[in-house]
This record gives structure tokens, sequence and C-alpha cells, in this order.
């Protein structure tokens, strides 16, 4: 059986989490979504009452990160995003899960992985590289709906201001800032449905195995 790594990277609400646990599903591969490891960093700092601008407690959180316990309900909320994207910017906590994040790609066989840096820095030699764009409005539309389905309510300008601050900070910070790789394929789903954004990664995947 041969090895395949698939990187996928774009901004907040894009739709490449649910895109990469489909793909990973149908090429039977390991998937981490490697926003929860930011998010598992962000939430023990919070739980912990220490300042998010401590680079160095931050790095002792991210030290204490498990990959096989990443409790997706807990750092879900939207504070712990917001406060990931904080933390996210210190080298010294980039450092350490870059290298978690490395060994769970290193496996045999293969693996998906999205976040925001997977083709740029985790896995520069990833066989397939994804960048997954939609408009902020579709984006903010998208979020919106997925709180609404599960009971929620917000705002979908308060959504949008949100997505376009975090999209700023994670774009504008120094180390490893979201961009796609130069051999990345692009795909902007703004007007597409998950089926369609599905069958065309698909394509793009197929076309270079
Ligand atoms: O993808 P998700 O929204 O869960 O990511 C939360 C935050 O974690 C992002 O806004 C970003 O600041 C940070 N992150 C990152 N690099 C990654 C994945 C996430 O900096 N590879």
């Amino acid at each position: 059986d041969q090895n395949l790594l698939i990187a996928i990277d774009g901004p907040a609400a894009s739709g490449k989490g649910t895109l990469a646990r489909r793909l990973a599903d149908y090429y039977h591969l390991p998937h981490l979504d490697t926003g929860l490891t930011y998010r598992a960093v962000a939430h023990r700092m919070i739980e912990h009452g220490l300042s998010l601008d401590d680079a160095e407690q931050a790095a002792d959180a991210a030290r204490k990160v498990d990959l096989g316990n990443l409790d997706k309900g807990a750092l879900a909320a939207h504070a712990v995003a917001d406060a990931a994207s904080r933390v996210a910017v210190f080298p010294q906590v980039r450092r350490v899960l870059v290298e978690k994040q490395r060994a769970f790609a290193n496996q045999p066989g293969g693996a998906v992985l999205d976040g925001r840096d997977i083709g740029t820095v985790v896995c520069p030699n990833a066989d397939v590289k994804l960048y997954i764009t939609a408009s902020p409005e579709v984006r903010a539309g998208r979020r919106l709906r997925d709180i609404e389905s599960r009971g929620g309510s917000a705002r979908v300008e308060d959504i949008l201001a949100d997505i376009v601050k975090r999209d700023e900070r994670d774009s504008a910070r120094a180390d490893s800032p979201l961009r796609p790789a130069e051999d990345a394929h692009l795909l902007d789903t703004s007007e597409m449905s998950i089926e369609a954004a599905f069958r065309a990664a698909r394509a793009i995947i197929d076309g270079v195995l």
C-alpha cells in the first residue's frame, strides 16, 4: 500500500474541517484537526486563569497537549477559538505543537491534516496540498447555520466580524501565517455544496496519485 499525506489549509469556517474528515474517511486515513491543538492550549490556559499573553505558560500548556485526547466539545466555544488564535502567534507554542503534528503526519500509510500552516510548515512534503477558501459572507452564513442546527443563535454580523478579525490575526502573524503553499491547489467553495467540494477535492487528489 502506498503512503498518502494530504495537507488542507484555509481560513476560519471555510469548510476545510468537514472536507478533511470526509477525505480521511474515503481514503481510509487517520485525520488530525490541528486547530484543536491550539484550542487545547487556549482552553487549558483559560481553565487555569493564566494570561493569554504569557508565551512561556502557553508553551507549557502546549507540552501537555495529548493528540489522543482532544475533547472537541469543550474546545468548540467561540471564546476558545479566539483565544487559540492569540496563543498561536507564539513561536514557542507552535514549535511544540508542530512537532506533535509531524509525528502524527509521519505515521505509516499517511494521514490527513487540516489547519493554517500544514502545506507551508508542518508538512511541506505532503503528496497533495489543498487550500480551501470561501467569501467571508458565505463562511459567516455557514457558521450561523451550524450554530442554529445545534439549537444556538447568533447574529450573522457578529459572526462575520469575528471571522474577519481571526483571519486578520492569523494572516498577519510573523510565524507561520495563514497563506497557501506555492504548490497548493486552490478550491473556492463559495458556490459549492459540501458534496461538490468533496468531489472537486477527490478529483485533485486522484489526479496526483
Ligand atoms: O481551525 P480552528 O478554527 O480550530 O483554529 C483555531 C485557531 O488556531 C486559528 O484561528 C489559528 O489561530 C490557530 N491555528 C494555527 N495553525 C493551525 C491550526 C490552527 O495557527 N495549523
